[in-house]
């Protein structure tokens, strides 16, 4: 690969302020956020769908992991510094039923819980600790729901790092505590919401050098581009009408609307899908501008949310995923919890499963196309940003129609049997 630096730099989103990408800023001067840019024409010359084919099927790093496949888009830097478990390659499900329930013919969704963590983070996390890796940094840290503190924890082991994280006090699951501990972060459990771990995180790196991996750094933005990369060559480029995703601190909106910009700047796609990013009815600063045609910035200071990946009242990456739905002529919706956990129940009996969070994408695309805003003979992609087992309380809790403010209309009830074989015979005939 590349260089690092040679066709890249970090620039202001607002007065185009340039940096070197050697910078460890996360703000331009004026206060803007920064993305990562490409010199996309002369990367016009470079790549090419045939390029990227012809890594599909790849042995070895860095051409193994669907982030790195598309490495000239992601990050120019040499190989030795590449740290990569791989991540990516994840599934596409269509499931009929799935389709039906939400209303419309053609839908598939996209397993980002398959990646080595369980969540989409990985992604991301593959470029920012690498480029930490480069940098010479030897602290990093972020603040976290859970996913984004599991996923640093493992790569910063990966990469021989120390890792801080922050994270909400009793507010995130005990799948992702776990394996935060287990991958051996230093876990600072804050009395306060994400909001408040998220400022503390901002505060502690600008004081101690401590390098942030949260999506404010633009190199996690730029991995998660790879997502809609890797989705796309999957469909043979053939572009979805929609990309129905879940939406939180907002970094994944930013990621797919850069993704699709840089693509069609490119000419590896000709037109561009619609995003739709959904919102917990608890949770929804985002949405609540929309509907506001972004006239005002709306923050909440107690999200409240089952799905505690997305309990986020003051998203980081707000401009940026304005300019993602902009680009992409997208939409924001929100779904109540209980919109949420019976789209989850109805993701999980079909055999695919995902977390809480994951399934506001299909509780989402459902609500869109009962609005009318997404068409019956729409091709919908949804994004599952993570794995089951991510959060087992929560869907134990719903099995068990123990979820306050949630009807459990999908529950699989636990039974309780004698050790008899009459006992178990009373069940068969009910259920056979
Ligand atoms: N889905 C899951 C499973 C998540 O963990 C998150 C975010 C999102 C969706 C929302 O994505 O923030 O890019 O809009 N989790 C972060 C974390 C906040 O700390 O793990 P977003």
């Amino acid at each position: 690969m590349a260089e690092e630096g040679a066709d890249c730099r970090l620039e202001c989103i607002n007065c185009k302020a340039a940096y070197a990408l050697s910078d460890t800023r996360y703000q331009c001067e004026c206060g803007g956020m920064l993305d990562a840019l490409h010199d996309l024409t002369a990367l016009r010359g470079k790549v090419s769908r045939e390029l990227f084919a012809s890594r599909l099927g790849a042995k070895e790093l860095p051409y193994s992991s669907g982030v790195w496949r598309y490495g000239e888009l992601i990050l120019p830097i040499e190989d030795k510094f590449i740290v990569s478990r791989p991540e990516g390659n994840t599934n596409l499900y269509r499931r009929r039923n799935l389709s039906a329930w939400v209303g419309v013919e053609n839908m598939a969704l996209k397993h980002e819980g398959e990646n080595p963590t369980g969540s989409f983070k990985d992604r991301g996390m593959t470029v920012g600790v690498t480029q930490a890796k480069a940098l010479g940094c030897k602290v990093v840290a972020c603040a976290s729901t859970g996913n984004t503190s599991s996923s640093l924890a493992a790569y910063g082991a990966l990469g021989g790092l120390e890792v801080l994280v922050f994270v909400p006090q009793g507010k995130i699951s005990l799948g992702k505590l776990s394996q935060t501990l287990a991958y051996g972060a230093t876990t600072l459990e804050v009395r306060g919401s994400f909001d408040t771990a998220m400022r503390l995180v901002r505060e502690v790196c600008a004081r101690y050098g401590v390098y942030l991996l949260n999506s404010v750094n633009p190199l996690r933005i730029e991995g998660q581009k790879s997502t809609v990369i890797e989705l796309l060559q999957q469909l043979n480029w053939e572009v979805p009408d929609w990309i129905v995703l879940p939406a939180g601190n907002l970094g994944n909106v930013s990621a797919f609307g850069k993704a699709l910009h840089e693509l069609k700047e490119l000419g590896l796609i000709d037109r561009l899908p619609r995003l739709a990013a959904i919102q917990a009815h608890g949770a929804n600063p985002f949405w609540q501008s929309f509907v506001d045609d972004f006239q005002r910035r709306v923050r909440i200071t107690t999200p409240e949310t089952v799905a505690t990946a997305i309990r986020i009242g003051n998203p980081v990456s707000y401009e940026k995923a304005i300019r993602g739905l902009r680009w992409t002529e997208g939409v924001a919706a929100e779904v109540t919890d209980e919109e949420i956990m019976e789209a989850k129940a109805r993701v999980d009996a079909a055999g695919i499963g995902c977390e809480p969070a994951s399934a506001s994408s299909v509780a989402g695309a459902r609500k869109l196309a009962q609005e009318g805003v997404i068409k019956r003979g729409d091709m919908v992609v949804g994004i599952l940003t993570g794995h089951i087992l991510k959060d087992p309380e929560t869907t134990i809790a719903y099995h068990q129609g123990g979820l306050v403010g949630v009807s459990s209309r999908q529950a699989n009830r636990p039974i309780v049997i004698e050790p008899t074989l009459q006992a178990v015979e009373k069940i068969l005939e009910v259920k056979l």
